[in-house]
């Protein structure tokens, strides 16, 4: 099976949010990570815009041939929004205003009601949606009673235990016996958040995991490796 790579660049939006004005540019960005063989662009439009604001959404999606991930709260004006512009795909994901990052996986038991419409929706409207969850049987079961035929699984704490150097035997063994539950009862299985090469490397060894959303690493690396060559382009423009 050919494992996707989704890149996330959102943080892409928050470098040129740091300025306020148009560089980088999401869009360019989103085409050149195309080009170098990633099979989706993500992006998780906020309540808050902090980062991707409506009109890159618009952007993106006015290249029809951009396969977007986007990643809402089970908001009603968000589901609204997803309407109008018809990414390829959705997560729907928790989310605070004042946390950094998703800093979980949705509670699917409190919020069960109000999702289960949400995935109807989309069902409805053939958006292939994916729920954000935390690796726990209790939660796959539930993913599917709902109605999804997809989810991502919260990889933040096994990343942190890997990046950590600490022992992550036990999460992955979870995270292992979760994916081959939710394969058994027929969902999609991604995963995402945290992630590294080493953690990748490591969560790929569990092969039924078909799709991989990654986002702050890849850009932080972009711009570590990537300096060197418009340093080089500015020395050549000024020697
Ligand atoms: N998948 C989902 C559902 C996310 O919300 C995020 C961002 O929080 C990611 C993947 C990517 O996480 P990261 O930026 O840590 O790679």
């Amino acid at each position: 099976m050919k494992k996707r790579l989704g890149v996330n660049i959102d943080h892409v939006a928050t470098l040129r949010n740091a300025r306020g004005e148009k560089h980088p540019d999401p869009y360019t960005v989103a085409l050149e990570v195309l080009k170098s063989g990633a099979d989706s662009i993500t992006v998780h439009l906020r309540e808050d815009r902090r980062h991707i604001k409506d009109i890159d959404l618009k952007i993106l999606s006015s290249n029809k041939i951009i396969p977007i991930n986007l990643e809402i709260a089970s908001d009603s004006t968000m589901v609204k929004i997803a309407l109008k512009y018809k990414p390829s795909f959705i997560c729907l994901v928790p989310e605070k205003r004042d946390e950094i990052t998703t800093e979980g996986g949705l509670n699917l038991k409190k919020n069960r009601n109000k999702i289960k419409k949400i995935l109807d929706v989309f069902n409805r409207n053939n958006i292939r949606t994916s729920l954000f969850i935390n690796p726990s049987m209790q939660d796959i079961k539930l993913s599917k009673i709902l109605g999804s035929k997809c989810i991502e699984i919260h990889t933040g704490k096994i990343s942190n235990q890997i990046k950590q150097n600490k022992n992550y035997l036990k999460e992955f063994n979870k995270i292992k016996k979760c994916v081959s539950y939710a394969k058994n009862i027929g969902l999609e299985v991604h995963a995402g958040h945290g992630m590294d090469y080493k953690t990748t490397k490591i969560l790929n060894k569990i092969k039924q995991i078909e799709e991989f959303n990654i986002g702050h690493f890849i850009i932080g690396e972009s711009v570590s490796h990537g300096i060197s060559k418009v340093v080089k382009k500015f020395i050549n423009i000024l020697r």
